[in-house]
């Protein structure tokens, strides 16, 4: 059988290779990545150091204190994956389904579609529950779906980026604990954005990003387990043969089938064991690090009002200039909005503008969404008054350039407005 390879154009220039990285200067208004603030940066320029060197263990340590604030946890097992934060989703899964295992995903979007994907690779026996796609779910109908399907573990996104939907949750580590389930959330998008109180809400297992609302680049996964989850990871130790210590026994849970996502054998490289797993991703770390002092130092209320007051003033901004927002309002991610392309509008050109002629970025969306609405984020380092009015002053321009019409100015006055009514 022909096995068809993707197109790869050769480099057009190819001195290209030789010139110093300087790229444009882009205002990231998209729903992720944005721009990192440039203390992380900062931090990512330090110096390289040898994983077990003391200096690094103690700011893994550190690290783990920072997130554990940022999770709202006291869960010991609080610590960081190097990889992006799929990396985060697929270690819990591929540590905790084993061939057959139920799950239940309940998806509103595509990245619900992500761990439904995750789930099957690692042999789930699964069930999904969908939302339409600009919803999400009551509690009730998690609770339906818990009692019939007795999973053992349930995965659910906090905020679908994709939809720009948020799901509350207060509720639902309750119904899963019931009901004799874990849960495990994916706050990728929404952690630092909106409150999440894995404590209190009886979360077993957070992953997430720092490309988002905690204002970094994406590499790194922060990780929460409860300690049910930790005990129910750590039966399946196996410890890599080159490392083994001489006292090893082999844990009695079937093997992980994954060495790089096996998390017994990352717990034993974040305990006080420090074996030996992965070559760490120093500067990760760092990055990682700062972000959470970021946040922790602006403080949780402080960050999560900068959101929804971005939030607010977006949304008054599209509706000023005749827009109309996508799903339902009353649930949607304080950090990113998703609005409608007019009709008549070409998006992608609207987009292509922003970007050529204002450096600033926005989205799209994928699947059913590709192409009818554009996502505008104000995240993290960009959750900011000005990149708010300079995108939407930007977008009000190219907008009427493409022939759309509306009251020049309402929408940025609106938002504006917003601003300052916060802000009084
Ligand atoms: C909710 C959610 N989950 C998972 C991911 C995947 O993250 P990554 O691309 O860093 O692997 C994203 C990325 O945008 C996301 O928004």
């Amino acid at each position: 059988m022909t096995v068809n390879l993707p197109p790869l154009a050769p480099l057009a220039d190819k001195s290209s290779v030789f010139s110093d990285l300087n790229p444009l200067p882009r205002l990231l208004m998209g729903p992720g990545p944005i721009n990192a603030d440039p203390r992380v940066l900062r931090a990512m320029s330090s110096q390289l150091l040898g994983q077990f060197d003391p200096q690094f263990r103690l700011m893994m340590k550190e690290t783990m204190a920072l997130y554990r604030r940022v999770f709202e946890t006291r869960n010991a097992w609080t610590f960081i994956v190097d990889g992006t934060a799929r990396s985060g989703i697929e270690t819990v899964m591929a540590s905790v389904i084993e061939p057959g295992d139920r799950v239940l995903v309940c998806s509103f979007g595509r990245f619900g579609q992500l761990k439904t994907e995750i789930a099957t690779r690692a042999g789930a026996d699964l069930k999904v529950i969908n939302a339409p796609w600009g919803t999400v779910f009551a509690p009730e109908q998690i609770e339906v779906a818990v009692k019939a399907f007795s999973p053992k573990l349930v995965a659910v996104c906090q905020g679908d980026t994709s939809t720009t939907m948020l799901q509350p949750l207060a509720e639902i580590g309750k119904i899963c604990h019931r009901h004799g389930a874990l849960l495990q959330v994916d706050a990728t998008a929404s952690i630092a954005g909106a409150p999440l109180k894995v404590d209190d809400w009886e979360i077993d297992c957070v992953t997430a990003g720092l490309q988002k609302c905690l204002a970094g680049p994406s590499g790194a996964a922060p990780v929460t387990l409860s300690d049910a989850m930790a005990r129910m990871i750590y039966r399946r130790r196996h410890i890599e043969e080159g490392v083994r210590p001489t006292d090893y026994v082999p844990g009695k849970g079937r093997m992980i089938s994954s060495n790089y996502f096996d998390l017994a054998m990352l717990m034993d490289y974040w305990s006080d064991l420090a074996l030996n797993h992965h070559t760490e991703a120093t500067t990760m770390l760092y990055g990682a690090r700062e972000c959470a002092r970021i946040f922790v130092q602006e403080g949780h209320a402080a960050a999560f009002k900068r959101h929804a007051d971005g939030s607010r003033a977006i949304v008054a901004g599209l509706l000023g200039m005749g827009l109309k927002v996508f799903g339902d309002v009353a649930n949607k991610m304080p950090n990113v909005t998703g609005v409608y392309v007019p009709d008549g509008i070409n998006g992608d050109r609207v987009r292509n503008a922003l970007l050529s002629d204002f450096n600033i970025e926005i989205g799209t969306s994928f699947g059913q969404l590709h192409g009818k609405i554009w996502r505008i984020g104000a995240m993290g380092y960009n959750a900011r008054q000005d990149c708010v009015l300079t995108t939407l002053a930007a977008l009000e321009t190219v907008l009427a350039a493409e022939g759309y019409r509306f009251t020049r100015g309402a929408g940025v006055d609106a938002a504006y407005q917003c601003y300052k009514e916060s802000a009084g």
